[in-house]
């Protein structure tokens, strides 16, 4: 039976990713997730049934869920020692489907700047998926680099360009400075999804996601931080650092639909953006809130916050000629299907 693999399931793309599988296919998907960041999946699927089995769990009337609360590099070590454990240990005769690696330990500028060791455990979590879809094989695999791996010193206030895939070159001789260890961990990922490729002909695809977001995606996150406070119609507005800083808000649901049309059509390796192509400072994503809101804040900056580079955006000429592919949703309709939900968070808050 095919059964496709999410680890980090329980995250912001890995469970809009599980809702698409069940959508797109009626195979079988195995979820991991230690719950680390993530929350338990019935509190996203919240009319699936729950089947305790053994230590992991069993979910919707379907039964195709399966679910293991457990560090990936466990699950991963588990299947190193045995390669059968599945189907010793839970019967289940696997044959892999693709392999989706959302696992990790991201955060948002606060974690990325503020642990910055934390976040290079990431080069563990990866090197044992890399080390273990070389032997398992997987049909395809999906590679989640980021927008962090491209070099810092184009995204700076005076030099600041629409990033393109050629500004990482990772087949030749020059690399530039990526954004921390944040950075360096997905640029190291997709050094590896392309020895993946070349070496052990695994079918794989990386993507650089710029700032996804969605109504359902954690208040650690500027956009739903800041919908929410637009609902509170908080006056002063506070904003990190000055707010001039922008970046390239795509919706979750465009993530998706790109993610999975590369799937389709790259192999090799090869990492390509996923964005708007356009750059919105955070002032200008306050006042698209606060529209919705009905007001007009004074705006507090809050200078001692960490804000990352300055303006960090892509180009997206590259996925229409290779994808034929183009972002659907527009940022105010994106915008608006966060700001209905904070107002009715906020309403069961109260
Ligand atoms: N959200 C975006 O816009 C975006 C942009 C660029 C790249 N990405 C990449 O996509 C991936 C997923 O991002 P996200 O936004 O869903 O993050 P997230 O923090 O919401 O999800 C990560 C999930 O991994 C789990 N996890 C962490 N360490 C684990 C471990 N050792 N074992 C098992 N589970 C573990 C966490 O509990 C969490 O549920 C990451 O690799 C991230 O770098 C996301």
């Amino acid at each position: 039976m095919k059964f496709h693999l999410v680890s980090g399931a329980c995250g912001f793309v890995g469970r809009n990713t599980v809702k698409q599988l069940l959508k797109r296919t009626s195979d079988n998907i195995l979820m991991i997730d230690d719950l680390s960041v993530g929350t338990h999946p019935l509190t996203w699927m919240k009319d699936f049934s729950s089947k305790a089995f053994k230590d992991i769990e069993i979910l919707g009337e379907e039964e195709r869920l399966f679910y293991w609360q457990m560090d990936f590099r466990k699950f991963l070590q588990k299947l190193q020692d045995d390669p059968n454990w599945l189907e010793k240990e839970y019967g289940l005769k696997v044959n892999y489907g693709d392999a989706f690696h959302f696992a990790a330990i991201v955060g948002g500028r606060a974690k990325i700047e503020g642990d910055p060791m934390a976040v290079a455990l990431d080069l563990s979590i990866d090197a044992e998926f890399f080390n273990w879809i070389s032997k398992a094989r997987p049909e395809r695999i999906l590679y989640p680099s980021s927008s962090a791996a491209y070099p810092i010193n184009m995204q700076t206030e005076s030099d600041a360009v629409a990033l393109k895939e050629s500004d990482i070159n990772i087949d030749g001789y020059t690399l530039g400075m990526p954004d921390l260890t944040y950075g360096w961990t997905k640029m190291t990922g997709e050094f590896l999804a392309k020895i993946a490729a070349k070496h052990y002909g695994i079918s794989i695809a990386c993507i650089r996601p710029f700032s996804g977001y969605g109504e359902d995606q954690d208040l650690s996150y500027p956009v739903p931080a800041i919908a929410h406070r637009a609902a509170k119609k908080e006056n002063p507005f506070e904003v990190w650092g000055t707010g001039k800083q922008g970046r390239d808000f795509v919706h979750i649901d465009d993530v998706m639909d790109c993610m999975f049309n590369a799937m389709d059509k790259i192999h090799d390796g090869t990492a390509i953006n996923i964005g708007s192509g356009k750059l919105t400072s955070f002032l200008d994503l306050i006042k698209v809130f606060t529209k919705f809101a009905g007001y007009s804040p004074e705006i507090k900056p809050l200078t001692d916050k960490p804000v990352g580079v300055h303006s960090r955006y892509c180009d997206m000429s590259f996925v229409k000629e290779l994808l034929g592919w183009e972002p659907k949703i527009s940022l105010e309709e994106g915008m608006k299907r966060v700001y209905d939900v904070a107002v009715e968070n906020l309403k069961r808050e109260k």
